[in-house]
Order: structure tokens, then C-alpha cells, then sequence
């Protein structure tokens, strides 16, 4: 096989950003960027990067992960998010403006060019804004993962109507409108990538979370329906739907104190320990990288004519599922 750090920077840019086999062949294109750009000590990031991707809620968590993932492949990234920790009806600290500010340093370490954005998902002007923003900077707009989600803990009769109408409002709406945004432009350039994040959740009853899981179920319908309306624009739209990870979203005080309420002193690896054995393989839990690298498979050349599809990534525990 062709050693990839021989390959000369003309057989780089022919072959794209993504290499053709996927997630590893994207993680060494990365590191392949980084040898070009250090070939004789000069910087060709913006000769060899073509792709831009812009991720919502993009300033921790899956979203962060995704975005470092795709930059370790030469892709442009930019970061959207609603960089305020304290919104109402919702349980939990989102992130603040400086965690977006950190993220955004943090892509730029991997020797890519970053935008970070604030905005709300809710706000279609924000949206649209943003995605002009990054054409206007970037000159496409090549993979949109719309990520941005908030959850709720609860028994069914507990939500007040304020509660429903924010986490529909960001997970479903949010993800709507997410598109409406983007599609015009990808439209334009006749392809795009679209990832969704549903979660395991969107593939099963929960009485714990139950209002969170039909969120997460409409979303892959609306995705199932987005790859219906935008196959004949060569845009591919799929889903993530991941188990429990290790972010805020699940790592924080009112969640874990409502999944374990007779417990004051649960932990997020307490929780993960207590799931671990009902699971195909003995994990409790991912980390937000795992998420990322199945988000990466469905930008890679691997899934140039996959769309419409569902990606479980979930420790086998979705294996209990019909199909
Ligand atoms: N963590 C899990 O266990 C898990 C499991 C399955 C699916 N998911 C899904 O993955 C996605 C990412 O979750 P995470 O775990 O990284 O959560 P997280 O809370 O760590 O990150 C979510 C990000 O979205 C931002 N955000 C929230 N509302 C927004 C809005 N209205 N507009 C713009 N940005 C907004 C937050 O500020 C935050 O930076 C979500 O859709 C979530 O439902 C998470």
C-alpha cells in the first residue's frame, strides 16, 4: 500500500479532504494535512482544505468532539451555539460564551479556520445569518450536523407546558429550521452532507425521559424525510443515535438526580456502572470522540450514496430492537 506521507500535495487535493475508506482514511488525511503543511515550513491549510462544516451546539460535548474530529481532516469548522448557560424551563447550565471562545481556540490549535457564532437554533435569523456568514467566509457550505438539543428528566404528568414547548422547540424546531437554513445553499452547490443527532432514546420508550425521547424520535423522521426531498441535490442526510455519553447534557445535577432520586450522592460513572451490565458489551457508557468518529463516517467518502439511514452507535444495547 502507498505510504500516505509520500503522496505528493497534487494527489492530496485530488483525492478531497476525506480520503475513500471512511473514518480512518479521514483521521490520516488529517495528519497527512499536517505533514503538507509542514512541508518546508510553509502552511498550505487553505490550499488543501475545501470542506467547511458548520455544527450547532458546537461549543462542548458531541458537538466540540465532531468538530475536532472533522478539523483533524483539514475541515474549515464553524461552531454555533447559544453560549448561554441559564435558559428557562431548562434544568441544567448550557454552555457560556467563554466555553465557546475555548472551542474555538481549540479547533484553531488543529491548524484549521474556525468561526464561532452565537446564536439560537430557535431563531431562524440567527441561522440564516450564520450560514451566509460562512459562505461569505469560506466559500461553501459542505456538512451541516445539526446537533444542538437540550434534554428533561420526568415522569409524563410532571412537565409544565413551558418545559414541552422549550425541548420541542430547540430539538425539533431547532433541527427544522437548521435545515430550511442550510439546504438553499447546498442546494446550490448540488451536494451536502446533513447529520442528525437523535439519540438511543429516539429509538425507544422511556419512562424516565419521556418527553426528550419523542424529540429524539421526530428527528429521524424529519431526517428520513430531508433525505427524501434533498437525494435529486446529492445531499445525504443520516442520523447518529448515540447511548449515554459523558457530557453535560447527562453530567450535571438535575439529571442525575432525577435518574437516581434516592441516591443524593449519584455520579455520572455510578450511573454508567449500573447500566453496564445489561448491555451486549460491558459498557455503560461513550465518550463524546466515539460519537464523532460514526458523525465523521457520514461525511467520508465511504457514505457518498448512503442517506435515509440511522446509525445506532450504542454499545449494542439497540440490539434488543426490532430492526
Ligand atoms: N449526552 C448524551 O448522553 C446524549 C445521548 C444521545 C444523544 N445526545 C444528543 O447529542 C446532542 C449533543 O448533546 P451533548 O450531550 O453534547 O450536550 P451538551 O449539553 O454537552 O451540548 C449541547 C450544546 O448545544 C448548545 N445548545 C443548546 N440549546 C441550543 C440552542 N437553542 N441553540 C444553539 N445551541 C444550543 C449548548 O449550549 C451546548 O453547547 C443533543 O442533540 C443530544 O440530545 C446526547
Amino acid at each position: 500500500m502507498k505510504n500516505i506521507n509520500k503522496m505528493s500535495r497534487r494527489e492530496i487535493l485530488k483525492k478531497g479532504t476525506l480520503g475513500a475508506t471512511g473514518v480512518a482514511a479521514a483521521t490520516l488525511l488529517g495528519s497527512n494535512t499536517l505533514a503538507a503543511q509542514q512541508e518546508n515550513g510553509k502552511v498550505f491549510t487553505s490550499q488543501i482544505t475545501a470542506k467547511t462544516a458548520f455544527i450547532t451546539g458546537g461549543a462542548r460535548g458531541i458537538g466540540l468532539a465532531a468538530a475536532e474530529e472533522l478539523a483533524k481532516a483539514g475541515i474549515n469548522i464553524v461552531l454555533f451555539d447559544i453560549a448561554t448557560e441559564d435558559i428557562p424551563h431548562v434544568g441544567y447550565k448550557l454552555s457560556s460564551e467563554s466555553d465557546l471562545v475555548d472551542a474555538k481556540k481549540k479547533i484553531e490549535s488543529l491548524n484549521v479556520k474556525c468561526l464561532a457564532i452565537k446564536g439560537d437554533v430557535r431563531n431562524i435569523d440567527d441561522l440564516k445569518n450564520a450560514m451566509q456568514k460562512t459562505v461569505d467566509t469560506f466559500g461553501s457550505l459542505d456538512i451541516l450536523v445539526a446537533n444542538a438539543g437540550v434534554t428533561q428528566v420526568g415522569a409524563i404528568e410532571e412537565f409544565s407546558p413551558q418545559e414541552i414547548d422549550v425541548v420541542y422547540d430547540i430539538n425539533v424546531a431547532g433541527i427544522i429550521k437548521t435545515t430550511q437554513a442550510a439546504a438553499p445553499f447546498m442546494k446550490q452547490q448540488k451536494s451536502g452532507r446533513m447529520v442528525f443527532l437523535s439519540s438511543a432514546l429516539g429509538r425507544m420508550g422511556n419512562e424516565l425521559f419521556p418527553v426528550y425521547a419523542s424529540t429524539k424520535w421526530a428527528i429521524i423522521g424529519f431526517a428520513k424525510s430531508a433525505a427524501l426531498t434533498y437525494g435529486k441535490d446529492n445531499i445525504m442526510c443520516n442520523v447518529v443515535a448515540p447511548g449515554l455519553v459523558r457530557t453535560k447534557l447527562a453530567d450535571n445535577p438535575y439529571v442525575l438526580g432525577k435518574m437516581m432520586p434516592n441516591n443524593p450522592d449519584s455520579t455520572f460513572d455510578g450511573i454508567s456502572e449500573t447500566l453496564k451490565p445489561g448491555n451486549p458489551i460491558p459498557v455503560g457508557h461513550l465518550e463524546p470522540e466515539d460519537v464523532a468518529k460514526a458523525i465523521a463516517l457520514f461525511t467520508s467518502d465511504a457514505t457518498n450514496k448512503v442517506t435515509g439511514e440511522v446509525f445506532d452507535v450504542s454499545y449494542g444495547s439497540l440490539s434488543r430492537s426490532i430492526a
